[in-house]
């Protein structure tokens, strides 16, 4: 299958509202996507699109060149999985019961291996036995990131299409860079391919591949880490005051707030 998901020209409207505004996008395969943006600038929505969760009003979204609307839902969760930015679990359930979700487009009974590989990557074995909803917000994150890659898991490794909406927004420090290296290696093996939404600029510097900047609905700026986070970009759409410098051990710009 020629794996690219594409939005070509793609518009939504909420109450009469555009929130996504003739937006053309081609993630690629291998690549670590991040959507950075202010507050209501769309990334949630525009992941959903890309996601297939809600249709474009306007333009349309490919998966290997085939609509999203015209896979069928099965087939779909095999190849794409998503971690929003918030998850409830209805249900008292242990951590591995939530995990063991991700299988069901699958199998109905989930892979005890499988489980175990996914729980050691995420860093998620020590929380083994506990139910999830009397767990801390950032371990959530983290099972629920265990969850996604359960999912797409096939052949030994997760493959296809990962989504996921400010995952690192509740994790400490050493989980946000564990979580990130993570995606980057798997990126790096070429079988996943990810899409991130990311509030710390500095994570998105750090480890995307690209940056997509989106501001009331478009895309304003797209580029490497080095063409997107310059000081006049983030100034002019965020209106925050910023300065940018050199990290001072990786080639990658450094955002600073000013006092
Ligand atoms: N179901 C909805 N009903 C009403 N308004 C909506 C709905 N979904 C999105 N919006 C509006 O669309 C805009 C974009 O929302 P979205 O959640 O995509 O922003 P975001 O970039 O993810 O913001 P944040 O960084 O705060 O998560 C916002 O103004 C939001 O209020
Ligand atoms: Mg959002």
């Amino acid at each position: 299958m020629t794996e690219r998901l594409t939005a070509e020209g793609i518009s939504y409207a909420v109450a009469n509202r555009l929130v996504i505004r003739d937006v053309s996008v081609t993630l690629a395969q291998g690549e670590l996507l991040a959507l950075i943006g202010p507050n209501g600038a769309g990334k949630s929505t525009l992941l959903r699109l890309l996601t297939g969760y809600i249709p474009p009003a306007r333009g349309r979204c490919l998966l290997a060149d085939k609509p999203l609307a015209q896979w069928s839902a099965q087939t779909l969760a095999r190849y794409r999985a998503v971690m929003l930015q918030q998850t409830q679990v209805g249900f008292d359930w242990p951590v591995e019961t939530v995990i063991g979700m991700g299988r069901m487009p699958w199998t109905p009974q989930p892979e005890p291996s499988v489980i175990h590989q996914v729980m050691q990557l995420t860093e998620c074995l020590s929380l083994a036995g506990r139910r999830y909803a009397a767990l801390s917000g950032g371990e959530q994150q983290r099972v629920q990131l265990a969850r996604a890659l359960a999912q797409l898991w096939r052949e030994g490794s997760p493959r296809g299409w990962l989504f996921l909406d400010e995952p690192t927004s509740a994790l400490d420090l050493f989980h946000q860079q564990h979580l990130l290296r993570l995606l980057k290696s798997l990126t790096r093996q070429g079988h996943l391919h990810v899409c991130v939404v990311l509030h710390d600029l500095n994570l998105a510097a750090l480890w995307a591949d690209r940056i997509l900047l989106l501001h009331e609905g478009r895309i304003v700026s797209e580029g490497t880490p080095i063409d997107v986070l310059q000081r006049e970009t983030l100034s002019r759409w965020y209106g925050a005051d910023v300065q940018v410098g050199p990290h001072p051990c990786a080639p990658t710009p450094h955002v600073f707030l000013t006092p």
